[in-house]
């Protein structure tokens, strides 16, 4: 049975761990997702807080955080990222008195938080959260470490993994460096153009 101060205690210690990381912005980036999972879902359970807070937890941690140079899939990086940081949460969490079924929940919504999990509503909504974070806190960090091509692929790849919903709350979203706005423009652009395709082949398939 988990008691409020071992609440308060893990998540005081998740964010210790996480303000050393390498990544500036990875502490404000950790609260970040928690005000955003809270915001699309405000009942959210111990578990999806904990997730909120911890997913990006591996990066923080030199001696086992993964290298993004040693994978040419973006994808594959962000899977094994979500695998590592759920297995360091693990660790972690066995050193409280704490369910075992809010530890599954944890690491199983950590797993998952970069592409989501199909009927799993709480697996998106950490996947929505952790994107719009990158694109509300992270961006100019990120821009400006790994300039306008990276920038680019990884705008448009965080803005393919939204949902519908998730996608309103970028709407009137403006950045102070010019090029961000103007890439957000074209994505969300050819994001519309080939989901008109989309609909136009089943609708021409269905005919
Ligand atoms: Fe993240």
């Amino acid at each position: 049975m988990m008691t409020q101060d071992s609440l308060k205690e893990i998540k005081a210690e998740i964010l210790e761990i996480v303000s050393k990381s390498l990544v500036p912005e990875d502490c404000a980036h950790a609260k970040n997702v928690l005000e955003w999972v809270l915001r699309l879902k405000p009942d959210a359970d111990i578990a999806l807080q904990l997730a909120a807070l911890g997913h990006d937890i591996e990066r923080a941690i030199p001696e086992r955080r993964l290298n993004r140079n040693d994978y040419d899939d973006f994808d594959a990086f962000k899977r094994d990222h979500a695998e590592n940081s759920a297995r360091i949460i693990h660790e972690l969490l066995h050193k409280y008195e704490i369910d075992e079924e809010i530890v599954t929940k944890v690491c199983h919504l950590i797993r998952h938080h970069e592409h989501g999990k199909e009927n799993d509503t709480e697996a998106y909504v950490l996947n929505d959260a952790d994107s719009l974070s990158f694109f509300d806190l992270n961006l100019p960090y990120y821009f400006e470490r790994m300039g306008e091509a990276e920038t680019f692929f990884r705008m448009q790849w965080g803005y393919r993994r939204l949902s519908e919903r998730a996608r309103t709350y970028l709407q009137n979203v403006t950045f102070e460096a010019e090029p961000l706005n103007d890439f957000l423009e074209q994505i969300k652009t050819s994001e519309h153009e080939s989901s008109k395709c989309a609909v136009f082949q089943i609708f021409n398939s269905a005919s």
